[in-house]
């Protein structure tokens, strides 16, 4: 008999205490930041870890939950020994820009960037890989300042999230297209003969882009390691988000890695079908549930690190989050078919 019997996502991090560094992973509205914010709950309020909460999210959803504004304000300690950062990735893409174009103004003297490479370093803002890399050179910036036990990225729905382990690539594009800017400047004939003479300088830019692609191998290394960095992908009891999760995993083992753990959310109490009281219409959803958990039981079983319930309201404010934390890391329910 197929059964779910989570322990909890208390019972993983005693497991892996060596764990620095915690994705959620899943397609948008199941559960992501909820779940962040509840583990960094947990490691902060009961673990005692100093824990960095970062979201990128331009819809600025950990300022949502959390009731408060952080959008673009910096590390701010919202419990102590927990600090959230939301990152304004199109700001940081903006300050990119200026300081490639402040460092072509420097190395070459001249008090304009010529016009045509301005639009060319303005034009790659329109890239997506462009938003997330600076997503991702943020992150890496922070890990690499090691201020941190834990660090905790609220990723938003990029596919599954997963393809955060392929962004060294995209990065590495991005990183050529820079490339490309610079080597433009070089060919431009205006300023062509002020370049006679002073190849040293030249190399100032392309040292830099060196730096920000070996901070991100360092990164990917990190994240790509298993003991240091735990993925968990967040599901709800339907068909679609299943099928997802398959893929995810497939994809996840194809990249040679595991996910560490499922997380079932969004769950209705099984005994509202016992309760005389449940209306046709809630019946039917838990029954649905009921359906898709056993279908959850029978393809990831153990996988499933912890079943959150569906609470009466959402889980905002740091007393809900506290209540969603228990839930995750204690996980009390246990269904067995
Ligand atoms: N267990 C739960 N019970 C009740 N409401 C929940 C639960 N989990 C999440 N929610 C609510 O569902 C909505 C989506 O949750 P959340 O923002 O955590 O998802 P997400 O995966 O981060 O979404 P996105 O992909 O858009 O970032 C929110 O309004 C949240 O409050
Ligand atoms: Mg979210």
């Amino acid at each position: 008999m197929p059964e779910l019997r989570p322990s909890g996502l208390g019972a993983y991090f005693d497991q892996h205490p060596e764990v620095e560094i915690v994705i959620f992973a899943g397609k948008g509205g199941l559960g992501k930041t909820t779940s962040s914010s509840s583990l960094a709950w947990y490691a902060s309020q009961v673990q005692g870890k100093r824990t960095l909460l970062f979201s990128t999210d331009p819809q600025a959803s950990l300022s949502d939950i959390w009731e408060q504004n952080f959008f673009g304000k910096g590390e701010v300690e919202v419990l102590p020994n927990l600090y959230v950062v939301e990152i304004d990735a199109d700001r940081r893409v903006a300050e990119y820009q200026a300081s490639v174009k402040q460092k072509i103004k420097d190395m070459y003297g001249i008090d304009e960037v010529p016009r045509e490479i301005e639009e060319y370093i303005d034009s790659t803002s329109a890239e997506p890989a462009m938003y997330e890399s600076a997503t991702y050179d943020a992150m890496a910036e922070l890990v690499a300042r090691k201020e941190y036990d834990l660090y905790i990225f609220d990723m938003p729905p990029f596919g599954h999230g997963v393809r955060m382990i392929a962004m060294a690539d995209i990065l590495s594009r991005w990183v050529e297209k820079i490339t490309e800017a610079r080597s433009k400047v070089a060919e431009y004939d205006a300023i062509a003969a002020t370049l006679k003479g002073e190849k040293g300088h030249d190399d100032a830019v392309l040292q830099e882009l060196l730096d920000i692609r070996n901070q991100i191998t360092n990164f990917t290394d990190l994240i790509t390691n298993r003991t240091r960095t735990a993925f968990f992908m967040v599901l709800i009891p339907e068909k679609m988000a299943i099928l997802d999760t398959e893929r995810a995993l497939a994809m996840f083992q194809s990249l040679g890695m595991e996910m560490s753990g499922l997380v079932v959310n969004q769950v209705y109490p099984a005994d509202l079908l016992d309760r005389p009281g449940t209306s046709e219409y809630l019946r039917n959803r838990v029954e649905m549930q009921q359906h898709y958990l056993k279908e959850i039981a029978r393809k990831f079983g153990s996988r499933v690190q912890a079943i959150v319930p569906m609470f009466t309201r959402e889980p905002k404010g740091a007393e809900m989050i506290e209540q969603a934390a228990r839930a995750l890391i204690e996980c009390p329910i246990a269904v067995a078919y």
